[in-house]
């Protein structure tokens, strides 16, 4: 299989780190996501991934907390899951670097793009935790930043649904599956792709997002070699 992208960003859900349990980290689930990562990878892509914490904590449901500290105890939920991907991935003899937008640096490397391109030149996924260091802003958005950061090409965001719908397929058995959408439909039609900061970064840096499912881990690879399975954002004109 031939890969239609030199360098992509993995978006991965905290939640697609749960596996059916819902809550925490099911080692048979991320053991699976890493071995299609690794097979993505040795295509000759260059990987980066964005992780979220919603299996550990998520700061919009801080209920009655202070925005800004729900959101800071997201960010270090997001440091969990990346130290337990870093962990899934060498096992399987891949080279990892975690770089964390929020220094703990006995935990892990600052993030300095410069450093996190050159690993992955040097063919190394790098994980970016922490998302951007900042509350407010959403791990979907820390996806869209880096990827405008480091030159990806696209952004694959892997959710628990396998595309985007007109609406929720879960309660209208009649929802359609939408194969190609504009930036702009997205944030007019309120659909939940992203939030609309992460959108709005990606629509004015023409970065398309690709939206599939993970319950086939081997849709990473899929994906990647183009395959039109879920749903793409980009700029139709
Ligand atoms: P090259 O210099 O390109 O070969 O990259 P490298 O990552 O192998 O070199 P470096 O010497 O920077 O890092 C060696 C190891 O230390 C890697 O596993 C890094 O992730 C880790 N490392 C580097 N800087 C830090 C840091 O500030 N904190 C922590 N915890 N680990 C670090």
């Amino acid at each position: 299989m031939e890969p239609k992208y030199k360098r992509v960003i993995i978006k991965l859900s905290g939640e697609a780190l749960a596996g059916d349990k819902g809550f925490g980290i099911d080692p048979a689930t991320i053991a699976g996501i890493c071995k299609n990562i690794k097979e993505a990878k040795d295509l000759g892509v260059e990987i980066a991934i964005v992780v979220g914490g919603g299996n550990i904590f998520r700061g919009r449901d801080g209920e009655g907390m202070d925005r800004a500290t729900a959101d800071y105890m997201g960010m270090l939920a997001t440091v969990i899951n990346a130290l337990a991907l870093q962990d899934a991935l060498e096992n399987i003899g891949v080279e990892v670097r975690v770089q964390t937008a929020i220094e703990m640096k006995e935990v892990a490397e600052p993030y300095i793009r410069r450093k996190a391109m050159r690993h992955l030149e040097k063919e190394r996924i790098v994980i970016f935790a922490s998302g951007t260091g900042n509350p407010f802003f959403s791990t979907d958005t820390t996806a869209a930043l880096r990827a405008a950061e480091i030159d990806a090409e696209v952004i694959m965001s892997a959710k628990k649904v396998d595309a985007v719908y007109d609406s929720d397929p879960k309660l209208n058995p009649n929802a359609k599956k939408i194969d190609r959408l504009s930036y702009i439909d997205v944030l007019n039609k309120g659909l939940k792709v992203m939030d609309s900061t992460a959108i709005s970064l990606c629509m004015d840096n023409n970065i398309p997002v690709l939206v599939f499912g993970l319950e086939q881990p081997e849709n990473i690879v899929k994906v990647l070699c183009g395959e039109n399975i879920g749903t793409i954002v980009e700029e139709v004109n």
